[in-house]
């Protein structure tokens, strides 16, 4: 069998910027260093290619500055692509752009009905043979049950309760199929007991870690691409046999996003079961 090569979709930084407000970390009295935001994206950019990753693009387009947080085009799985439903009117031209894209890259595009919200690979992540689903704040609970169902997979839904995690993977990332990290206080009780409950071994973050978004990491086979400022996970990570890899983001910080954020997995991530029973064909 030929090794699967992971495939991530990525859009070039031209138009962000902050010019709307959604999320806590938004603000438009201090807006992203649009030099400085190009750089960090290229950098990291080469850092995924030499890592072994191929990287699609969507092109960029002006009036869609968030259009760079490709984790929140869909839900891949497998061949069929669910496409995101945004909240935030400001987000949801990026629907079509990615509709669009998705459909060239040869995916089957599902739609959810207009009145649900969804937004794809943040929300949405597998760890092993189950989905875990942040709802609340962007995707809501119905549209999560009906993912699930199309996709013919176990959800478990967790409402996100601090509004400065307000996607599931600024709170929650699976290392493999049974292994991740989280930030326990971005969950309710019930919400920790259950993450607990099914997943055999977690890292936390504290406080300070996540709110650099330690949390939102891109994972490529053993290697664990971060933000800059997280030395604890990073000591943790090494302890548990992977490799992090730290480089910065700030500029994306700012509108709320980082590493995990800007990559879409489209041969399916690492943790997914079902990616490791169906090589890509990409
Ligand atoms: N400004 C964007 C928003 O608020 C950031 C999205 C970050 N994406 C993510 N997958 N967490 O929607």
């Amino acid at each position: 069998m030929t090794p699967r090569i992971p495939t991530i979709l990525m859009c070039p930084p031209d138009y962000f910027g902050i010019e709307y407000e959604i999320n806590p970390w938004m603000n438009r009295a201090f807006p992203a260093d649009h030099g400085l935001a190009v750089q960090q994206w290229h950098a990291l950019r080469g850092l995924l290619s030499e890592l072994g990753a191929t990287i699609e693009t969507v092109t960029p387009c002006s009036g869609l500055p968030d259009l760079v947080f490709t984790a929140n085009a869909a839900l891949i799985d497998g061949r069929t692509a669910i496409l995101s439903r945004f909240r935030h009117p400001q987000r949801q031209g990026e629907e079509a752009v990615f509709r669009d894209r998705l459909t060239q890259l040869g995916f089957e595009v599902i739609e959810l009905p207009a009145d649900e919200y969804f937004e794809g690979a943040g929300d949405a992540l597998f760890c092993g043979e189950t989905l875990f689903a942040g709802y609340r704040i962007r995707s809501s609970v119905h549209s999560l049950q009906r993912v699930a169902a199309r996709i013919g997979a176990q959800v478990i839904p967790l409402e996100l309760t601090d509004e400065r995690f307000y996607h599931l993977d600024t709170c929650f990332c699976p290392l493999s199929q049974t292994s991740a990290i989280w930030f326990p206080a971005a969950f309710d009780h019930y919400g920790r007991q259950v993450i607990e409950a099914n997943v055999e071994t977690l890292i936390a973050l504290d406080e300070a870690e996540a709110t650099c978004f330690a949390a939102n990491a891109v994972v490529l086979g053993r290697s664990v691409v971060t933000n800059i400022g997280c030395p604890r996970l990073h000591q943790q990570l090494r302890l548990a046999g992977f490799e992090p890899v730290a480089t910065p983001l700030s500029e994306f910080v700012r509108a709320g996003g980082s590493a995990k954020c800007l990559t879409l997995r489209l041969d399916g991530e690492d943790a997914a079961a079902w990616a490791q029973r169906h090589p890509s064909d990409l």
